[in-house]
């Protein structure tokens, strides 16, 4: 498996297995590796002769520099974790290394950006954005690989690359959860056992909420009995609950016809995490 530390590094590696007519997948992650990211590079791998993973904790798209901060980090675990499922090459670069000193630019998807996470969190999306958009740039691989559980980031993305024409192909992937069906995250290491047991409610909030979906209620309906469901649980500090259209993520404000995507944020201790299921009403 090949490290690369800088942007020449990786643009070249990936230019050799293109000329060699190797397809490329590129799955974009901020390290501190877990069983949902290796799925991210299973898929990738059944879908593509090459894989490279980019390892970049992106600065510009957290809001707190207290999260940041947090942010796990363990870069020996995770190239051993990559090269075992076979992994052709890493990208890993510097903060300084990724962005100029004087950059100026960034990539915003208008009214995506201002909904559900992107109003909690301001900046965030268009941090990913401008990102994602360098690594598209910096590697030209043909495909990208996103997970479902960050559900908004992967519309965003979808949207950014047909509103800009970008050259790849991007791929959905469903969430993938521990045994007790919370959902795998880096953020979850950061949990107190307490807090690890009660964020199970958001999962089975979901289950809940997929059971109620069919019964003619209107997504504030549904927002609402999701909100009494996890308001069981006194360790949960919801952030938000959102019914939302699966596709444009546009409010459901009538009855309920078409599938939804339902959108949790609650916070645990101060680990804020995030859950999501699509529920089909039919
Ligand atoms: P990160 O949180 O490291 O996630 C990298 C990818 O793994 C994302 O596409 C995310 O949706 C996916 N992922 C995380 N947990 C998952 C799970 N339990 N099941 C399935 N997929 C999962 O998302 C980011 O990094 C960044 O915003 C990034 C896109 C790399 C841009 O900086």
């Amino acid at each position: 498996m090949k490290i690369c530390r800088t942007k020449q590094d990786i643009r070249d590696t990936v230019q050799r297995f293109q000329a060699a007519g190797e397809s490329v997948a590129l799955v974009p992650t901020m390290g501190y590796l877990h069983e949902g990211h290796m799925t991210l590079v299973r898929s990738a791998k059944a879908n593509a002769v090459r894989v490279i993973v980019s390892i970049f904790v992106n600065p510009t798209q957290f809001g707190e520099a207290a999260d940041l901060a947090a942010y796990p980090r363990d870069e020996a675990r995770d190239f051993k974790m990559l090269e075992t499922e076979g992994v052709d090459a890493v990208f890993c670069p510097a903060v300084e290394e990724m962005y100029h000193p004087l950059k100026q630019t960034t990539v915003l998807t208008e009214d995506l950006d201002k909904v559900l996470m992107g109003a909690l969190r301001p900046g965030h999306f268009k941090g990913v954005c401008t990102v994602v958009t360098k690594l598209f740039n910096i590697t030209g691989a043909d495909k990208a690989f996103f997970g479902e559980k960050d559900y908004q980031q992967l519309q965003v993305i979808k949207t950014m690359v047909r509103d800009l024409d970008m050259p790849i192909e991007i791929i959905g992937v469903p969430t993938v959860r521990d045994v007790d069906g919370l959902a795998m995250s880096s953020r979850n290491v950061r949990l107190t056992p307490e807090d690890r047991q009660a964020a199970l409610i958001l999962n089975k909030a979901l289950a809940f909420a997929d059971y109620e979906v069919s019964d003619g209620r209107t997504g504030p309906d549904l927002e609402q009995e999701i909100r009494d469901f996890i308001a069981r649980e006194p360790r949960a500090k919801l952030e938000s609950v959102d019914v939302r259209d699966a596709e444009t993520l546009a409010e459901v404000p009538s009855t309920i016809t078409r599938p939804v995507v339902i959108l949790l944020a609650a916070r645990f201790g101060d680990v804020l995490l995030i859950d999501q299921r699509v529920a089909n009403p039919a």
